[in-house]
């Protein structure tokens, strides 16, 4: 097995003396959720974690498992819809450790459901602050010390909504967004040493999800059409992140990984079926 340029190396603290700012890192209740889940693992792989989210009664559960794995960890509270509060955070990353290796923009919101003839455009203007308009604030917050430090990694949270469709058109209208906007960041930002990815979530089971009410009959459902027949979790979302974060992915940048139990895969297969003759 090949060692060259860190490829192939034991699984473990490859991400030690890192500094990760995971936005949304809590969750309603003590369920897993994208981010909670990508902040344990990042703190487990030996970086140093700033969790972010609205309130500190969302963070306690993502503190516990980062407390319980060893982690050094600072929580924030702020909106990342507000320039004040991304200033604040990278401020206190900075202030805290120096650094900031790792951006993960996770924050992301479900917003409106009504059609375009519907909805208020007040409304549609909020989602695009929270779900868009926070991935370019703190990642223009970042860019500078990592720029200095020739490295970074910053990992956007889209969606399926965003890479295929999704039937609130503000939400896969701003989950869209986020994937051009990953690719031009990516563009721009790779001579500075800056890796920009996405990563697709299919519907995993966090505690958002949860909160909708979704029925133990729903849930099976919706796994018994994947093609891996298994019902994914923030667990699953927050590998995605870890390995876009860390070294291992040292020559990927612009990507969107889709991270959906083959769902996605198995609709162009379908579709490719309808016109493949035999
Ligand atoms: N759950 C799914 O099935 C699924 C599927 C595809 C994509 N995603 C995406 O994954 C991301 C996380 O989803 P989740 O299901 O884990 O969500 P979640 O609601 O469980 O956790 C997100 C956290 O973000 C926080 N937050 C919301 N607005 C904020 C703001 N303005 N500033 C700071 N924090 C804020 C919330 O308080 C919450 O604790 C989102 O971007 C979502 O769109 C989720």
């Amino acid at each position: 097995m090949s060692t060259r340029n860190g490829a192939g190396a034991a699984a473990g603290n490859d991400l030690d003396g890192r500094v990760a700012i995971v936005t949304g890192a809590g969750a309603q209740g003590e369920g897993i959720g994208n981010g909670r889940a990508a902040a344990a693992l990042l703190g487990g792989a030996g970086a140093k974690v700033v969790l972010v989210d609205l309130s500190q009664d969302r963070l306690a559960a993502t503190e516990d498992l980062l407390r319980d794995n060893g982690s050094d960890f600072i929580s924030i509270v702020a909106d990342v819809s507000s320039e004040a509060g991304c200033r604040r955070i990278v401020e206190s990353a900075i202030r805290q450790w120096g650094r900031v290796d790792v951006l993960v923009n996770n924050v992301g919101v479900v917003g409106p459901a009504e059609s375009v003839v519907d909805i208020d455009p007040v409304a549609w203007d909020k989602l695009f602050r929270v779900n868009v308009t926070s991935v370019m604030l703190m990642s223009k917050f970042c860019i500078p010390p990592m720029r200095a430090a020739h490295g970074g990694s910053i990992v956007n949270v889209s969606s399926l909504a965003g890479a295929l469709t999704h039937p609130r058109p503000a939400y896969a209208t701003t989950k869209g967004a986020i994937l051009s906007l990953t690719r031009s960041m990516a563009s721009r930002h790779g001579p500075e040493g800056i890796r920009v990815n996405a990563i697709a979530p299919g519907t995993v089971y966090t505690p958002m999800v949860q909160a909708e009410g979704l029925s133990e009959e729903a849930r099976a459902a919706r796994a018994a059409i994947l093609p891996l027949r298994t019902e994914g979790t923030g667990w699953d979302v927050g590998e995605a992140v870890l390995y876009l974060a860390g070294p291992r992915s040292r020559w990927v940048t612009g990507i969107t990984l889709t991270v959906d139990g083959g769902f996605s895969a198995d609709l162009r297969m379908s579709n490719a079926a309808t016109v493949t003759p035999g």
